[in-house]
């Protein structure tokens, strides 16, 4: 074995006799190049070879180079398991940092291997890159390769350690100082992302024009001003919203196919604290008017927001604001809409609590709908967005990076799903949930109120619930018309399934290799106990016993990181940048009696002008993903090296392309589409 020789290479040695032919090919971000030495070990089952420093010459690793080189092969070292690769200055130029995509190598005997990275190789670093072939341990695997691979986890579990952000809730990234800058590099944004993102963020037009209205603490006077703020910026459908927001129709709508599709149940039997009888409901009901009938029929819906109880309200432009925890009934109706039938906006029956009706004054019956709303919004952000997909992600993320070695398969499979992550949720937690961030300016659970609602949801999260057939069954959904969400969720999630089943039983030829694979189990493990805060209940596997199951966790990772996520991030501006159909706060207590609601009343209790501004500009940012973007099932970064994965990855791409061609073909029939889960519009990853 040879340690510590080095020579310089040439880009060809044409005399030698047995040689490696080296390609390198260098990452296409604009800093990605490097004007340092680079150096390459190779190591084979049979020892390794001395370190061969590549020929300098500026152009060799510049941003998008594919540049070869030739080595000489005179040891025999065998099959090549992995490669070393470091950095040294050249001349007196300092270290500057490389993102190298894979080097390939031809044997002398004519057998070419690749070794794909795409990483950052940092100054003063060397990097191991396994052979591509995706590996399960397993007793009979290289000593020299079980090595490497604890290796590279041992120094990953460095950079990448847990910090508890708030009690009862998913662990998070730790950062020296919790600040952004801090991430390990590979977490970071490119370049070309991070100025989209900036420039998205700090949009000169939208920032002047809003400039009059982040410093205006009054009420609104009349809708016509809302408008003027909400078309500062436009997308497909916002205008559509501004124009239908009061239809009942449309509200009931919004439970399948918004922003927030998952928090709707079938109701069989009505809360005992929400008493509903036929005589309120059968103005709505019309010929259908015995609700206990519809009841048994599978025509009434519940949306409840009882886990908003005790989550203290936020106090803005010193004013005290208002948190409710209404019920709200919903009947499919003889020409399949959801339409709402009664609203309770307190979860307990008292004089004072009003049950609202369709049949009540027009503005009595808007402002019910509106305190539900203000509440959906609370849950959606929170609950539905945050908790269980951003933090969710950020966990699987993790516990990837610090339990799964580049060359496992389970590795390769899921690693473009965690692009970027990490870095949209420091961004999150310091901008966005942290002290003076926009929840703290413009929503009634501000600061206080997040870590709170976020242990009460993380203690209803169950292993169910984040598996969409589950989840569908056990809300009692599968049969509503129009449930689009549900539709073309299904189909995604199927054809995922059919992926992730073709990969895991390519390399896990046996259940036992699943039960047995010590990377694996410790990975699902570590999510258990940093996400799920080893919380039995939830029903979310702390270990796998075989191939049938692991399909199903993996699915459920890769479906939330990218199509759940697309489902309840995408559409933020469509539906709230008509403030009114998503007030972030309320600033009035609800009616405690019917027939006192004015227009006047309304607009006194619906956020502050600032209040508005900071919430239109902050989901136009969350709604756009900033350039480099990824869409579902797009791997460019060639993880997997193997003909059959790579079919695999083709087949699915065909299955994404098809229910896109028909969601597409769909939505030019419908007055509000539904392009949330068009495939060709969903990130790989969470990563905005
Ligand atoms: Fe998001």
């Amino acid at each position: 074995m040879a340690a510590n020789k080095s020579c310089f290479l040439k880009e060809s040695s044409p005399k030698m006799s047995k040689t490696y032919k080296l390609e390198v090919k260098t990452g296409t971000d604009l800093a990605a190049g490097t004007c340092s030495d680079v150096s390459i070990v190779l190591v084979g089952v049979n020892g390794e070879s001395e370190e061969h420093r590549l020929f300098h010459k500026w152009s060799n690793f510049i941003s998008g180079a594919l540049t070869k080189f030739t080595i000489p092969g005179n040891e025999d070292i065998g099959e090549l398991l992995f490669i070393r690769l470091s950095m040294q200055s050249y001349l007196n130029f300092p270290l500057d940092p490389w993102y190298c995509n894979y080097v390939n190598v031809t044997c002398p005997e004519g057998q070419t291997y690749q070794f794909p990275l795409y990483q950052w190789i940092l100054k003063c670093e060397s990097v191991e890159i396994p052979e591509g072939k995706g590996v399960v341990i397993t007793k009979n695997t290289s000593p020299a390769l079980q090595q490497q691979r604890k290796l590279e986890l041992g120094k990953k579990r460095e950079t990448h350690k847990w910090k508890v952000y708030a009690e009862g809730v998913p662990r998070c990234i730790d950062l020296a100082d919790d600040d952004p800058k801090n991430l390990p590099p590979n977490e970071h944004y490119s370049f070309q992302k991070q100025a989209d993102f900036i420039y998205t963020s700090n949009s000169t037009g939208l920032e002047v024009k809003l400039n009059g209205y982040t410093s205006n603490t009054d009420s609104w006077h009349n809708l016509e001003d809302i408008k003027l703020v909400s078309s500062l910026r436009k997308s497909g459908y916002s205008d559509i919203v501004s124009d239908i927001w009061t239809e009942d129709t449309f509200f009931g709508s919004q439970y399948l196919n918004g922003i927030n599709p998952t928090l709707i149940k079938k109701c069989v039997k009505l809360p005992n604290d929400f008493q509903v009888n036929d005589d309120m409901v059968a103005p709505s009901l019309g010929e259908c008017s015995d609700l206990q009938k519809e009841l048994e029929r599978g025509h009434i819906f519940l949306a409840d927001y009882e886990l908003l109880k005790d989550i203290p309200a936020n106090t803005i432009n010193e004013k005290r604001q208002y948190i409710a925890t209404p019920m709200c009934l919903l009947w499919k109706n003889t020409q399949d809409q959801l339409v709402p039938i009664a609203i309770q906006i307190s979860q307990t029956p008292e004089e004072n609590v009003p049950i609202f009706l369709p049949t009540d004054s027009k503005y009595d019956w808007l402002l019910a709908k509106i305190w539900v709303r203000s509440a959906d919004v609370q849950l959606h952000e929170v609950d539905t967005h945050l908790l269980r997909t951003h933090l969710l992600a950020e966990v699987f993320s993790i516990a990837t990076t610090r339990q799964l070695p580049m060359g496992h398969p389970v590795h390769k499979l899921i690693i473009p799903h965690l692009r970027y992550t990490l870095e949209i949720n420091a961004f999150a937690r310091t901008r966005l949930i942290g002290e003076k961030g926009v929840f703290d300016r413009a929503l009634v659970t501000g600061k206080g109120g997040v870590p709170v609602l976020l242990k009460k949801a993380m203690a209803k999260v169950t292993y169910s619930s984040l598996c969409l057939p589950d989840d569908i069954k056990e809300r009692g959904m599968e049969d509503i018309p129009n449930y689009l969400y549900r539709d073309d969720g299904m189909e995604i999630w199927t054809a995922m399934e059919r992926f992730v089943s073709k990969i895991i039983n390519h390399y896990y030829k046996s259940d036992e290799m699943v039960k047995e694979d010590p990377e694996l189990q410790a990975w699902v493990a570590e999510i258990f106990t940093e996400g799920f805060l080893d919380n039995e209940s939830s029903g979310v596997p702390h270990s796998l016993e075989n191939r049938a199951s692991l399909i199903k966790y993996l699915t459920m990772v890769i479906f939330r990181c990218s199509a759940q996520h697309a489902a309840v991030n995408t559409g933020q501006f469509d539906f709230y940048s008509w403030m009114p159909n998503g007030p972030t706060t309320m600033k009035k207590p609800p009616p405690s009696t019917k027939g006192g609601t004015t227009m006047e009343t309304i607009l006194e209790a619906l956020p502050d002008v600032n209040c508005t501004a900071a919430g239109i500009s902050t989901v136009w940012v969350l709604s756009n993903e900033p350039m480099d973007r990824r869409r579902l099932g797009d791997y460019p970064d060639k993880h997997f090296t193997e003909k059959e994965p790579q079919d695999y990855i083709r087949e699915f791409q065909s299955d994404l392309h098809t229910i896109s061609t028909r969601i597409q073909k769909r939505n030019k029939t419908m007055r509000l589409p539904y392009p949330y889960l068009d495939p060709s519009h969903i990130e790989n990853g969470v990563s905005i």
